[in-house]
């Protein structure tokens, strides 16, 4: 490669929220990037990945409340957590910041100053909801109430789920706040304004070109039509996040400051040097700018973000790169079926190259969901990885090793195969670039095909017995040990760990997509150990259970409340890729298996090692139960004995740590110090159903 075709390429994944933990639907996408990105760096491109946590705004500030902890530890915690799944997932990224940084500050007020010198930002006073009782202005998600037009009841302040109207918080019917359940007022209020119609015409235009995937610009097309709003940019005190520019106690919106933070997260990497970053950033860049993104957030990617660089007079991207979501087994990730998968419960139990290659075998260029389905995954990765690829290394390895003094012979048999396998590039390098990654695994796996093929019809298993074929038997795999050596190549940008482990074997240094050109001859080898194993079904269903387990551990504190609150931010995490374990409908019949006790508390006491649970001692009028219950946070045990409280009498117990818990307490609130259990009205009386 000479050094004018060497492409600089800076690389974006989109900003995780700082309020909960990364999840396999998450990882569709960071593995999607980290593919694209090894892919470039195999081929000798510069390439720079920059991402953060997205670490402001009213549900990150909400969740540290009800965890009784402030913002700042929230999000630090977080991003240990979150940069940790990440490197265990193999992901090849230079920087991960946080955009509740200097950094972030600073690439914000830039922006918002330039857009404010050049007249692009309004000032006006709207009416906003306001919760009287927790003294605050309502986000549009922390207001339910009924739906304006078709009258549905309990939707968000932004739009109906039912009919898919969007509407002003204030124009919903009956609406109660999130926060706290009280009515909401409404209340004058100066906002700032980003007035994007100013772009419309070079959105138009460039949304019209190659920086998008064909099939979103229909979808850009409606944006147009529904016409270009200016942008509310601005949230009153109390917010989590930065403080705009002499506009005392307003902040800026979370959304203006997370695709700053793509910039920001470079500056960081970069030491602060603004030169550095104008290289990349500036109008005469030759730089490449790619994101990547989900299609829930393709709206501000493909309009408001390049009409913010532009109005600050920035680069625009070179591409947005936009996905579905993951569904496993058919249907969106679910709590209640274990399929909502953490990314650390995954890593608990399989190494990242199983999942990685399976997304890769699904993943293509479209805009298209991707199904996970649990079977064809075990499935898949056993036939391919195991059965396919590793396996021709393993069938040639020994006798190289034992008979051969573990050389390579110092010819290959004949060139065909090699020649074949070193042709297929072009084409497999054209589907990597094009985010065709499906279509790169088939066309590795019918390479692999005919290197098995060869192996099977040489048989030197059976050669090896005659002692004048022994230079044939050394050269046949030679051969397999070399057409093994560039499905690795092919490979590395999708299963890295495995193709760490081959570079060992092979005693080769770190594998460029150069080396498919020239096999290794007269060439020392190490004792061959199976880079990857077969994938055992009771591994996915460990991890089905142990999901489970999560959904237990954080439903025993989390009621209706917390649950929608949770789900707002988590909503925003993840899209339309899960569901949340409230939505999961259940028919009459379902519920009325649900036995529902009166019980009176008789003993309650702390659980040694527990940090969340109480374990209690339910009376239901002639029958004891003895209950693991998540409310130490909200409750001091002494105070609970005598209560009455709602209790589920038949569900199964269940053995904890500490013991077996023989039904649950029903409580709910938005957790912490505000956690509820359920009490009876007075005059219940113990073991009484309730209605
Ligand atoms: O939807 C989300 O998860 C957002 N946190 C993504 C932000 S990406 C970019 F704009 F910063
Ligand atoms: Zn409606």
């Amino acid at each position: 490669m000479t050094a004018s075709d060497k492409r600089d390429i800076l690389v974006t994944s989109a900003l995780p929220y700082a309020n909960g933990s990364i999840h396999i639907g998450h990882m569709v996408e960071y593995i999607q990037t980290d593919i694209w990105t090894r892919f470039q760096r195999l081929r000798g491109h510069k390439v720079t990945w920059v991402w953060a946590d997205d670490a402001h705004g009213t549900p990150i500030m909400m969740s540290a409340k009800n965890n009784n902890t402030t913002p700042e530890t929230l999000i630090a915690e977080m991003k240990q957590e979150h940069e940790k799944d990440f490197v265990d997932f193999q992901l090849s990224f230079d920087n991960f910041h946080t955009t509740h940084s200097d950094e972030n500050k600073q690439c914000v007020e830039t922006i918002y100053n330039r857009l404010y010198k050049g007249g692009h930002i309004a000032v006006r006073t709207i009416e906003q909801l306001f919760d009287p009782e927790a003294s605050m202005f309502l986000p549009d998600r922390f207001v339910t109430g009924t739906c304006p037009k078709c009258k549905t009841e309990d939707q968000y302040g932004d739009a109906c789920e039912s009919c898919g109207t969007t509407y002003d918080a204030t124009e919903l019917l009956n609406p109660k706040s999130v926060v706290s359940g009280a009515i909401p007022v409404t209340k004058n209020s100066e906002q700032y304004f980003f007035k994007i119609e100013n772009f419309d015409a070079m959105l138009r235009d460039w949304t019209s070109g190659e920086h998008i995937q064909p099939e979103m610009r229909n979808k850009i097309q409606e944006w147009f039509e529904g016409g270009l709003k200016d942008w509310d940019i601005s949230r009153n005190e109390p917010y989590w996040g930065f403080e705009i520019p002499n506009a005392p106690g307003k902040y800026f919106y979370v959304w203006m400051d997370a695709p700053i933070g793509y910039m920001a997260s470079h500056l960081n990497l970069l030491n602060g040097d603004t030169d550095a970053l104008e290289k990349y950033w500036g109008k005469d860049s030759t730089a490449e700018l790619v994101h990547f993104i989900g299609i829930d957030i393709a709206r501000f990617h493909t309009l408001c973000w390049p009409a913010m660089l532009e109005g600050a007079g920035f680069r625009k991207p070179t591409a947005v790169h936009c996905h579905g979501f993951l569904m496993v087994d058919g249907a969106k990730m679910s709590k209640s079926r274990g399929t909502f998968i953490k990314a650390r419960t995954y890593l608990d139990h399989l190494q990242p190259d199983y999942l990685r290659y399976y997304y890769a075998a699904k993943l293509n260029h479209k805009v298209e969901n991707l199904d996970l389905n649990l079977e064809d995954f075990v499935a898949r990765v056993n036939s391919d990885l195991v059965g396919k690829i590793v396996n021709i290394a393993s069938r040639c390895a020994g006798f190289i090793y034992k008979n051969f003094d573990a050389t390579l012979a110092e010819k290959l048999p004949d060139n065909t195969l090699f020649q074949e396998s070193k042709d297929a590039a072009p084409s497999i390098a054209n589907a990597f670039e094009g985010r065709e990654y499906s279509r790169a695994i088939r066309e590795i796996i019918e390479q692999a095909d005919k290197a098995n093929q060869f192996i099977a019809d040489k048989e030197p298993w059976a050669l090896i017995k005659k002692q004048d074929q022994q230079q044939e038997v050394q050269e046949i795999c030679t051969l397999g040990i070399n057409l093994f050596k560039n499905l690795v190549i092919y490979l590395k940008p999708v299963v890295p760990d495995i193709a760490k482990q081959t570079e060992a074997f092979l005693n080769h240094n770190e594998f460029k997509w150069s080396d498919l050109e020239t096999p290794l001859l007269n060439h020392k080898i190490n004792k061959f150990k199976p880079m990857i194993t077969r994938l055992e079904s009771k591994s996915i269903d460990a991890i089905v259970e142990a999901s489970k387990e999560d959904l237990k551990a954080s439903n025993v504190a989390a009621g209706p409340v917390a649950s929608q609150v949770a789900g707002q931010a988590a909503g925003q995490a993840t899209g339309p890729l899960a569901d949340d374990p409230i939505s999961d409908e259940i028919t009459f019949d379902d519920f009325a298996k649900v036995d529902l006790r009166v019980a009176t508390i008789i003993a309650a006491d702390h659980v040694d090692g527990a940090d969340k649970l109480l374990q209690l001692t339910l009376d239901l009028g002639g029958e004891q139960r003895n209950v693991f219950a998540g409310i130490k946070s909200a409750y001091d045990p002494a105070k609970l004995i005598g209560r009455q409280t709602v209790m589920v009498a038949n569900l199964a117990p269940r053995k904890m740590r500490f013991g077996m818990s023989e039904g649950m307490v029903l409580a709910a609130g938005p957790g912490g110090s505000d956690l509820f259990v359920l009490t009876p009205d007075d005059g219940a009386q113990a073991g009484m159903r309730v209605k």
